[in-house]
């Protein structure tokens, strides 16, 4: 099963993607967790996306494409993936549909989560308390809402239009949640 998560910041994508992970063993491509590792790296790369992120502004397609596509074209890429946060703009959607088709590896399904703006705000203000994460703070929450509305939004309107879209209510308890997703992935 090939898939992509998109939904907004704090609606659970990295958690339902870990469960997959551990459960079925999917391989997990979450472009935020790269971003915050080549960060901590110090590369170059890090240092661009660093301050993007700490703004709640995208990292350019550009740098996002890259690691996608080293990705895909390694030769043990494996067969069973979840995208976690990427594709996030129609640009990043439409350079997936080019590498997939490129491998030959079509996506199966696109799960949307839907949660409440308040919810997300609760969910990403406990996990600001207890984490710490650079982008947590309430101004780059609120330019994180905007860019998803502004740049990601499009990205679901993209994907039902090619048919492949599932949405999945995002509240509530976890397993109840990974239940819905495991269904909807059948
Ligand atoms: P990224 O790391 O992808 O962040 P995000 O999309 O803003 O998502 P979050 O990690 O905040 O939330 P999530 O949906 O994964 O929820 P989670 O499971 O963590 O991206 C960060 C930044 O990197 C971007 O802003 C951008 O700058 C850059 N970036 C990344 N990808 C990019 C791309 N493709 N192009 C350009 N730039 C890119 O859950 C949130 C919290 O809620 C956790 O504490 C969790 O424990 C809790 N929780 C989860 N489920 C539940 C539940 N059911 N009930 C209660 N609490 C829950």
């Amino acid at each position: 099963m090939r898939t992509v998560f998109v939904g907004p910041p704090g609606s659970g994508k990295g958690t339902q993607a870990r469960l997959l992970a551990e459960r079925f063993g999917y391989d997990v491509i979450g472009t935020g967790d790269l971003l915050r590792a080549a960060v901590a790296d110090g590369s170059t790369h890090g240092k661009i996306a660093g301050q993007a992120m700490a703004r709640g502004e995208l990292v350019s397609d550009a740098v996002v494409n890259e690691i996608v596509h080293d990705y895909f074209l390694r030769p043990n890429r494996p067969a069973n993936f979840v995208l976690d946060g990427y594709p996030r703009t129609v640009a990043q959607a439409e350079y997936l549909t080019r590498t997939l088709a490129e491998t030959r590896i079509p996506l199966d399904r696109v799960i949307y989560f839907t949660v409440a703006v308040e919810e997300l705000v609760r969910r990403i203000d406990g996990r600001r308390q207890a984490e710490n994460r650079l982008d947590d703070n309430a101004e780059a929450v609120r330019q994180r809402m905007v860019t998803y509305e502004e740049l990601t939004r499009p990205v679901v309107d993209y994907y039902r239009a090619a048919g492949l879209l599932a949405e999945v209510p995002a509240t509530g308890d976890v397993e109840a949640i990974h239940r819905r997703v495991v269904e909807l992935l059948k």
